[in-house]
C-alpha cells in the first residue's frame, strides 16, 4: 500500500483537531501539508453536545449543526471547509501501531502515514465494567458515551424502551447530565454510585446537596455509597438487572455507565515520557521526542499559576491547549518563541434548567454565598475557595454572562480575603468589584 506524506499529522479528529486545524488555517498552512487521522466518520464536533442537546426529547442537535468551533462561539468548519483549505481529512481510519523514531503511523487497515510533525490529540476513552470484569457487563443495552456512535445507540435504546426504566452508574460529570436527559426523556431514572456524594472532585458536600435535591425533586432516585456488581439479563441478551453490592436489586431496561475516562496513549508507550497518566509536556505542549507534540485529554502540562503539572479532561483546555501548539510550531519555523501556556482551569456543566461555572482550584477552606436551596424557584449560589489568605476558586450557578466573567477574574487575580465570614456575606459582590 502507498505512503501518504504530510508536514503535519494531528492524530485524532475530536474537539483539540478541529480547533488545531483552525488556527493552522489561521497562522498559514499550504493545501496538502496538513492531515487529520480519525477513527470516527465525522470531521472534528463539540463533544460536550453529545450529553446534553444530542439527547433531547425535542429539537435534538444533530451535526452538521455542532462542528468545531461554534462551541465557543466561532466558525463551523464543515467537511467543505477542510477541502477548501487542503486540509484532508482522513476519517474512519483507526491508527494501530506508532513509531515516532521513523515518523510512521499504521492504521488497522494497514494504510502508512509519515509526518514531519506529530499532534496526538487522542482524547480519551471511556472505563467499562467489563475492564473490571463485572459479571454480566457485556449484556445488550449496557451504554456508555464518548463518540457519536455511542450517542446514536443512546438514541436508539431511548426509543426502543419509551418509559422504560434507566439506571446510572455513577456519579461524576456523564452521570449527572445522563441523568437529567433521560428523565427529560419520560424515563424512571435511578442513579447509583459509590461516593457519599455526587461529583466529589470538584464539589463540597455542599454544592452537591443542592444537586441531589433538584434531582430528586425532578424525580430521579439517588442510591449513594455502593457499587454495580452485576447485571442479569433477559434471554435475549438485554440487560434486566442491577445487582447492587449492599444486597439490592434495580430492574432495569437500559443501564448507562460514566465511571471515568482513561486518557489514549497506549499506542505510544515507551516511546514518549509519561506523567500523572498522561503524555508529559512543556508549556508549549512539546512532548520529550522531537517534532511529537500532544494537546487535550492526554497532555500533562505544566500548570503555570499553580506551579505544578496537571491533566485535565476539559473541554476548554483541549481548545487552548491545541491552539497554543500550533503557534509554538508556526513560530518555531520562523525561529521566533512565543509566550507559555497559562492556563485558568475552567469547567461547566448544565442539566434541567441549571449552569454552573467553576474556575480555578479548589484547594483550601470554602464558603457558600446565595439560595442553594433545591426548592426555591430561582435558586443562585456559589463557592469561593480560599488559601493562604486568597481566593484560589470559584464556583457559581445560574450566573449571567457577566458575573461568570467576574469570578473568573477572582480565580485569575487570586484578591486577598479577610475572612470566610466577609465572602459569605458580600457573596457575589465580592467579585463584581475585582
Ligand atoms: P476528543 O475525545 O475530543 O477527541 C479524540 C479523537 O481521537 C476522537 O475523534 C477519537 O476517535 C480519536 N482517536 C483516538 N485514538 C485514535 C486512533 N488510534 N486512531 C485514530 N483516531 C483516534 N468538557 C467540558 O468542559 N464541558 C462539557 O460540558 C463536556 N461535556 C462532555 C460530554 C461528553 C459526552 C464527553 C465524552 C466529554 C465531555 N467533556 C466536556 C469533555 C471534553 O469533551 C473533552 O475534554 C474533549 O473532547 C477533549 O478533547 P480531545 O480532542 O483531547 O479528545
Ligand atoms: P468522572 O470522573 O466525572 O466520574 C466518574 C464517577 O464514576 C465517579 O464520580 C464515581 O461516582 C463513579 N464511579 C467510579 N467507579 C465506579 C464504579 N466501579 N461503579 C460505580 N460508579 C463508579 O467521569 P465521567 O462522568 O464518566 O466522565 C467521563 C469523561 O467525560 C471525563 O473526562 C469528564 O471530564 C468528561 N465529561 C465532562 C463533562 C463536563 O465537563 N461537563 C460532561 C461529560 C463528560
Amino acid at each position: 500500500m502507498a505512503e501518504k506524506h504530510f508536514k503535519y499529522v494531528i492524530l485524532g479528529g475530536g474537539v483539540a483537531a478541529g480547533y488545531a486545524a483552525r488556527e493552522f488555517a489561521k497562522q498559514g498552512v499550504q493545501p496538502g501539508e496538513l492531515a487529520i487521522i480519525s477513527k470516527e466518520a465525522v470531521a472534528p464536533y463539540e463533544r460536550p453536545a453529545l450529553s446534553k442537546a444530542y439527547l433531547f426529547p425535542e429539537g435534538a442537535a444533530r451535526l452538521p449543526g455542532f462542528h468545531t468551533c461554534v462551541g465557543s462561539g466561532g466558525e463551523r468548519l464543515l467537511p467543505e471547509w477542510y477541502k477548501e483549505k487542503g486540509i484532508e481529512l482522513i476519517l474512519s481510519t483507526e491508527i494501530v501501531t506508532a513509531d515516532l523514531a521513523s515518523k510512521t503511523l499504521t492504521s488497522a487497515a494497514g494504510e502508512v502515514f509519515k509526518y514531519h510533525i506529530l499532534i496526538i490529540a487522542t482524547g480519551s476513552s471511556v472505563i467499562k465494567l467489563t475492564d473490571f470484569k463485572v459479571q454480566g457487563a457485556d449484556a445488550k443495552n449496557i451504554l456508555y458515551l464518548r463518540e457519536i456512535d455511542d450517542a446514536d445507540k443512546l438514541v436508539e435504546a431511548i426509543k426502543e424502551k419509551k418509559g422504560g426504566k434507566v439506571v446510572i452508574v455513577g456519579g461524576g460529570y456523564i452521570g449527572l447530565e445522563l441523568s437529567a436527559v433521560m428523565l427529560l426523556n419520560k424515563l424512571d431514572v435511578t442513579m447509583v454510585y459509590p461516593e457519599p456524594w455526587c461529583m466529589p472532585r470538584l464539589f463540597t458536600a455542599d454544592i452537591a446537596a443542592f444537586y441531589e435535591g433538584y434531582y430528586a425533586n425532578k424525580g430521579v432516585k439517588i442510591i449513594k455509597g455502593t457499587l454495580a456488581v452485576g447485571f442479569e439479563s433477559h434471554a435475549n441478551g438485554e440487560v434486566k438487572v442491577v445487582k447492587l453490592k449492599d444486597g439490592r436489586e434495580l430492574e432495569a431496561d437500559i443501564v448507562v455507565v460514566g465511571v471515568g475516562a482513561r486518557p489514549l496513549k497506549n499506542l505510544f508507550k515507551g516511546q514518549l515520557e509519561e506523567d500523572k497518566g498522561g503524555i508529559k509536556t512543556d508549556a508549549f505542549f512539546r512532548t520529550s521526542v522531537p517534532d511529537v507534540y500532544t494537546v487535550g485529554d492526554v497532555a500533562t502540562f505544566p500548570m503555570k499559576m499553580y506551579g505544578d503539572i496537571r491533566r485535565v479532561e476539559h473541554v476548554d483546555h483541549s481548545r487552548k491547549s491545541a491552539e497554543q501548539a500550533v503557534k509554538a510550531i508556526k513560530a518555531s519555523e520562523v525561529g521566533e518563541a512565543i509566550e507559555e501556556y497559562d492556563y485558568l482551569p475552567y469547567f461547566y456543566s448544565r442539566s434541567f434548567d441549571l449552569s454552573w461555572q467553576f474556575y480555578g482550584d479548589n484547594v483550601g477552606d470554602a464558603v457558600i454565598f446565595g439560595d442553594s436551596s433545591p426548592e426555591s424557584e430561582k435558586p443562585k449560589f456559589g463557592f469561593y475557595w480560599i488559601k493562604d489568605g486568597k481566593v484560589v476558586g470559584v464556583f457559581l450557578e445560574s450566573g449571567t454572562p457577566e458575573e461568570n466573567k467576574a469570578i473568573a477574574k477572582v480565580a485569575k487575580l487570586q484578591p486577598p480575603a479577610e475572612s470566610l465570614e466577609q465572602l459569605a456575606n458580600e457573596g457575589l459582590g465580592f467579585a463584581s468589584k475585582i
